[in-house]
């Protein structure tokens, strides 16, 4: 494995740092408080090419690698994980869902405004009762002559109060069970499609998560990707690069909260020495780099596989189990290194735990991706 980073990358990594230092940085802490979704910094991320990353030229991405993704989506999360699953959402499953599955109509009506930011999409697969049992879809999509009649109940889904454009996945044949799921896409403003519930959150919470209802909304035939019953296969394929995206998301709170314990010690005295001088700090901090740095490579070692077009999944599934520990590990250690200024909102720290947690439930909690680990073991 050779991760010397090419100019393109190096170039990307500084204009993310950047743009999270001075655009994300001064108002994160704010709109975590506030639960407010970071429109501005969602819009400028879209004319920096930050929302349509992996998209080719042609309509109207960045046509970049998924290592320059990963760099990106580690500097925006360092500072603030809510604009990084926005992001990451955007990127990951909605863009590359429509660009590697869809038709070429959908890809000239749809992807174009994703990819640039002008539009955002959200993904929505969970339902009540179909969370890690993905395939157990209630949601219903009949066929009515040129259109389909989407009926049912999608929960947790990010971006989901402010997305223009969802990708739904519904049983358009419950007698065929998971290959008789298909994935629509669903315009925002449809008649019979609502938003239901805003969630409360632990964490992201200038992100927003809602959950999505649908009463006989009619959805035109050509808003079908791919065949009926691939929807299952789309997800879960989707889901494979998402799951990379989430791991470089947990990367940036882990190095996050890893930046913060440094300077914190350097600047913390107690028994008339910066805390950094002791020992019991110095080990803590050498297991958090240890880990920050394990989990990186596995990180580029997933978006590696991805961009030489290799099987990604496992790695993408080790990558996230990886990388979602060491999150919540580090952002517990910071706290702890902070002490009892930890517990409290005026130092980051305690957001990032808050952040962390997340990242080991979403896109496949820690036990799914150790399933999709042990199956490739076992087979
Ligand atoms: N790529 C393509 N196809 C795949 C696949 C993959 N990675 N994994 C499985 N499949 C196929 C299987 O081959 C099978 O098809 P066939 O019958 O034709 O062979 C079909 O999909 C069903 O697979 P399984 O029989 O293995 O299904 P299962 O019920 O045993 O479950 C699972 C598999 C791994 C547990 C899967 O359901 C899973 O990953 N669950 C977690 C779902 C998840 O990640 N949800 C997150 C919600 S989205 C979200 O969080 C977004 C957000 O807003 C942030």
């Amino acid at each position: 494995m050779n991760f010397e980073f090419n100019e393109t990358q190096l170039m990307i990594r500084e204009t993310a740092r950047k743009f999270a230092e001075e655009k994300l940085a001064p108002s994160a802490d704010d709109r975590d408080e506030k639960e407010q979704f970071p429109f501005d910094a969602i819009k400028e991320m879209g004319d920096l090419g930050f929302m349509g990353m992996m998209v080719s030229e042609k309509y109207g991405g960045a046509a970049l690698d998924t290592i320059s993704y990963i760099l990106a989506m580690e500097e925006i999360s360092k500072v603030d994980a809510s604009a990084g699953v926005v992001m990451s959402v955007n990127n990951s499953l909605v863009c590359w869902g429509i660009e590697t599955y869809g038709s070429e109509q959908q890809k000239e009506k749809y992807l174009r405004d994703l990819a640039t930011g002008k539009k955002l999409g959200a993904f929505a697969l969970s339902e009540p009762e179909a969370g890690s049992d993905a395939t157990n879809q209630r949601t219903t999509a009949v066929r009515n002559g040129d259109h389909y009649l989407l009926n049912g109940i999608k929960n947790f889904i990010t971006n989901g109060a402010n997305a223009d454009v969802v990708l739904v996945m519904a049983s358009t044949d419950r007698s065929k069970g998971a290959k008789g799921v298909s994935t629509f896409i669903v315009e925002k403003g449809l008649p019979g499609f609502s938003v239901a519930k805003k969630e409360k959150k632990l964490g992201i919470r200038s992100s927003d998560t809602v959950s999505l209802a649908f009463q006989d909304v009619r959805i035109p035939v050509e808003n079908r990707v791919g065949e009926e019953g691939f929807g299952i296969k789309f997800a879960l394929k989707t889901l494979d690069g998402g799951r990379i995206g989430i791991a470089a998301q947990a990367l940036g709170i882990a190095q996050g909260s890893l930046d913060a314990a440094i300077k914190y010690s350097k600047e913390r005295k107690a028994f008339e020495h910066p805390i950094a001088e002791f020992q019991a700090i110095q080990f803590k901090l050498a297991d958090m780099a240890t880990n920050v740095e394990a989990a990186r490579m596995l990180v580029l070692n997933a978006a590696s596989l991805k961009d030489r077009k290799e099987a990604y999944n496992v790695a993408a599934a080790m990558a996230k189990l990886y990388a979602s520990k060491v999150a919540v590990k580090c952002a517990l250690e910071a706290i702890q290194i902070h002490g009892g200024y930890g517990y409290i909102r005026e130092y980051k720290v305690e957001r990032f735990l808050r952040d962390a947690k997340i990242t080991e439930i979403y896109e496949g909690t820690s036990e799914i991706q150790r399933v999709v680990i042990a199956r490739s073991l076992l087979q």
